[in-house]
């Protein structure tokens, strides 16, 4: 969508994976989807160094609504929960120099159950846009695929009209991909700054897998219609919870990197242990997934439980690449790849450095070997810098 926004994927937080639909703030005050919550977290985004490294959005997600919209049919927060209301939620996270994002959907209700925007976009986006909001992710729940076409478009119109900038992230083509339909993707990537393919991320390296499996097919081509203003959202980074071992953390952090997708965390940033929160912040890993062209990367690779994965970036001719080592046969494998394997094609050569660690690896002619190490169920992620310009 080419208004000023997301020219670069978005980075921030979401609430939903680690939080979910936690509203028992009488007995789990410190984790409910309450005002509290995010407040704390753009306080953390604001001291801990995220908001530095380029994490802006906080983002809330579902629940936040009261059951039932207002009597002027306008959407109310809960005001248990939310005891100031939107609009102070949204001041509150602005005077921390951060964005607010909100959760919507495209049906009568939302996934949780809470008052949708069907027959209400126009009130909603300017209700938003009232409130401070800066970034809108519409969901799909309860709504009919065949309205999604024509129905994502209005709501895009009715942001557009509120005057105010607000990043517009759909959930469109995920129910398309759920009712095996091969969803548009030069429409959605007019109408939208991001939009979610497939299914939920869960707290799990299966997950993570999975999804990382379903973006190499790249079916309908939404890796081609991808670039600044619009990109491909595989969902929320899940580092620093529970599921992902070290090696997994960096091979998540690694793959939204290469496939230019949003840097959306949702942890508990009051609880993030030293090693989670340096894969977060690591500014190369950080400087690929926010490369200017925005062209994400796609796998030119793909050995039993080895993929490889190839992304265009500055300066010219320079590429990142991933070895992704998806199995678990339980010792490092030990890889001697050609570099033009890699993709390194350029007669000029490369310079390349292990990116996580910033190691420099040496100077190869793409008819060079490079020998690369990578852990079961790890990344081995590479810069290659091109010498020929
Ligand atoms: C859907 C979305 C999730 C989350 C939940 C909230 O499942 O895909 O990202 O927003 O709804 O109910
Ligand atoms: C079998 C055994 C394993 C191991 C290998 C070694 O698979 O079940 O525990 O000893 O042989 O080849």
């Amino acid at each position: 969508l080419d208004n000023g926004l997301g020219r670069t994927p978005p980075m921030g937080w979401n609430s939903w994976e680690r939080f979910r639909c936690n509203v028992d703030c009488d007995n789990d005050p410190e984790n409910c989807i309450g005002e509290k919550l995010y407040m704390q977290m753009a306080d953390r985004m604001a001291a801990d160094g995220y908001k530095d490294a380029g994490y802006e959005y906080v983002n809330v997600d579902d629940c936040w609504m009261a059951k039932e919209r207002g009597p002027d049919g306008k959407l109310q927060a809960d005001p248990k929960r939310f005891p100031s209301g939107m609009k102070a939620l949204g001041d509150y996270i602005h005077s921390k120099g951060l964005k607010f994002g909100i959760y919507e959907d495209f049906g009568t209700q939302t996934c949780g159950g809470f008052p949708g925007s069907k027959f209400f976009m126009e009130t909603d986006a300017q209700t938003f846009a009232d409130w401070g909001v800066d970034l809108l992710k519409l969901d799909g729940c309860y709504s009919n695929i065949e309205d999604m076409t024509s129905g994502y478009p209005i709501m895009e119109f009715f942001l557009n009209k509120t005057g105010r900038p607000i990043l517009y992230s759909c959930s469109w083509p995920a129910y398309f991909v759920a009712y095996k339909k091969i969803p548009d993707y030069k429409a959605i990537a007019k109408s939208c700054n991001i939009w979610r393919n497939y299914d939920d991320i869960q707290d799990s390296w299966d997950s993570v897998t999975e999804i990382v499996n379903y973006y190499a097919k790249n079916k309908g081509n939404f890796f081609e219609v991808a670039g600044p203003g619009s990109f491909n959202d595989p969902d929320m980074l899940i580092i620093g919870n529970f599921g992902l071992s070290r090696d997994q953390q960096r091979a998540q952090m690694a793959m939204w990197a290469i496939m230019a997708a949003p840097l959306l965390m949702s942890a508990d940033l009051r609880k993030m242990d030293p090693y989670s929160k340096s894969i977060l912040l690591n500014k190369d890993v950080i400087a690929i997934n926010q490369d200017p062209m925005g062209q994400p990367g796609s796998i030119i690779l793909d050995m039993n439980q080895i993929q490889i994965w190839f992304r265009p970036v500055m300066p010219k001719g320079s590429a990142a690449f991933a070895v992704l080592y998806t199995g678990s046969y339980g010792t490092p494998e030990k890889l001697s790849l050609k570099c033009e394997t890699l993709g390194m094609v350029g007669p000029g050569g490369y310079n390349v450095t292990e990116v996580f660690d910033g190691r420099y690896v040496g100077m190869f002619k793409s008819a060079d070997n490079i020998n690369i190490t990578v852990n079961p169920s790890g990344v081995f992620l590479g810069k290659a810098v091109y010498l020929g310009n």
